[in-house]
């Protein structure tokens, strides 16, 4: 028997990390586990790492260091707390790790996976919206691969050949609309958080399910997508599916176009992820295109959903821009779920963030932080005016 490939879940006990422990639990004669990685929801990070036994479980929160502590007392696995804990963590020599952290908290331990060359299956979008330039340039310069795990790019990456790279004419996003599709700015006005997370299609966390309904999520996708795929802007477009059965599309120069399709489960691509280059078995629901019958599309509404228009021209400033918008989000979308903004104060904060602070080339990962942190602090006070 060959031996087991090590694997690190960063964002353990999320929606994307729960998913994941629960195909690598599926095949134990496959995968040994390294470390799991949360913030503060120590019983499902203990049960996770007794059941998977894993060496090393960290929070990242410090207050919750005793409990984590008592909870796998006796176990022999290895406790630690703090932000420097969790970019430890990345260090462990895990072949494969899951980056499911939720934001730019993602982005230290993420690099650190990089720089040492691990195969990174990537679910923090986030991580790319920031970082994107300088993130690729490390993969490149240590050898790691980076798997995406959203959907729409997994979909794109089983798609693109990349031998044919320059014969691509464009990508195209599929994107579900959200829960306010076909709604009116007025409705949208009075929405609640409830309302918001409640996604047709998909079971997410909450902040990528406000992103959902705001369709930021969208245009942090199409910021993704010119990184990952060294595509331009202008060819990445955006296709409303509301079925989300056809993850995202490929077209060539010559008139083809390919798809990827699935049930919307995110258990196949964070299989397609785990498995690479292989294939794994996922336990989904099957597609029986017969029982869906048709299809639908639409054009995305840009008066409706600003977030688009927003995510485009943060591609097209380049410098600190995107950075911003996601700083910003971060801070709007927290907000409105601690119900001190509206829905669509999400999007007036974020582009009067964009418009307020002083932008700059990002040089390092610690240019990106600082900026983060200077965006995260103008949105703070943007919010404290409106
Ligand atoms: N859910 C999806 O279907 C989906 C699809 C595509 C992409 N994504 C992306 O995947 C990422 C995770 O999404 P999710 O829906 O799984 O989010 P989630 O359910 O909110 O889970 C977030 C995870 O990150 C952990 N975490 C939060 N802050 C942390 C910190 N500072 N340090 C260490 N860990 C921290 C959380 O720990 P606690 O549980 O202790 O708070 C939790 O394990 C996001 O970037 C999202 O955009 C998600």
């Amino acid at each position: 028997m060959s031996a087991r490939r090590g694997v690190t879940i960063l964002g353990s006990t999320g929606s994307i990390g729960c998913n994941t422990v629960e195909l690598v639990e599926a095949s134990p004669d496959l995968y040994r586990v390294e470390a799991l990685v949360a913030n503060s929801r120590v019983d499902i990070l203990a049960d996770q790492a007794r059941r998977l036994k894993a060496r090393l479980a960290v929070v990242a929160d410090e207050t919750a260091y005793p409990a984590l502590k008592d909870a796998l007392a006796g176990t022999g696995i290895e406790v630690a707390a703090g932000a420097a804990a969790v970019a430890d963590a990345a260090d462990l020599p895990a072949d494969w790790v899951m980056a499911s952290i939720v934001g730019a908290a993602g982005l230290a331990p993420t690099l650190r996976a990089i720089r040492r060359g691990a195969t990174v299956g990537l679910a923090n979008k986030e991580v790319l919206v920031c970082a994107g330039q300088l993130m690729m340039a490390e993969v490149k310069t240590h050898g790691a691969t980076l798997l995406p795990v959203d959907s729409e790019h997994s979909a794109i990456f089983q798609v693109l050949d990349v031998k044919q790279h320059d014969q691509v004419e464009k990508i195209i996003l599929t994107a579900s609309g959200g829960p306010f599709r076909g709604k009116t700015r007025e409705f949208m006005s009075s929405v609640t958080p409830e309302q918001a997370v409640a996604h047709p299609n998909w079971s997410m966390g909450a902040k990528i399910s406000v992103d959902s309904a705001s369709m930021f999520n969208k245009g942090l996708e199409l910021i993704e997508a010119y990184h990952l795929f060294n595509m331009p802007e202008e060819k990445i477009d955006i296709v409303v599916h509301p079925q989300s059965v056809i993850h995202s599309l490929v077209a060539y120069t010559d008139g083809s176009v390919l798809a990827q399709l699935g049930s919307p489960d995110m258990r196949t691509p964070i299989a397609y992820a785990l498995g690479w280059p292989n294939r794994i078995p996922a336990p989904v629901p099957r597609l029986d295109l017969a029982s869906i019958g048709t299809l639908k599309f639409e054009a995305p509404d840009q008066t409706l959903f600003p977030s688009l228009r927003l995510a485009r021209e943060a591609l097209r400033a380049g410098g600190s821009v995107a950075a911003v918008l996601n700083a910003a989000n971060e801070v709007s979308v927290a907000a409105f779920l601690a119900r001190k903004i509206g829905f669509l104060d999400i999007a007036r904060v974020v582009e009067r963030t964009i418009e307020g602070v002083n932008h700059r080339e990002l040089l390092s990962i610690d240019d990106v932080l600082a900026q983060d942190q200077v965006a995260r602090r103008f949105a703070e006070s943007v919010i404290g005016r409106l």
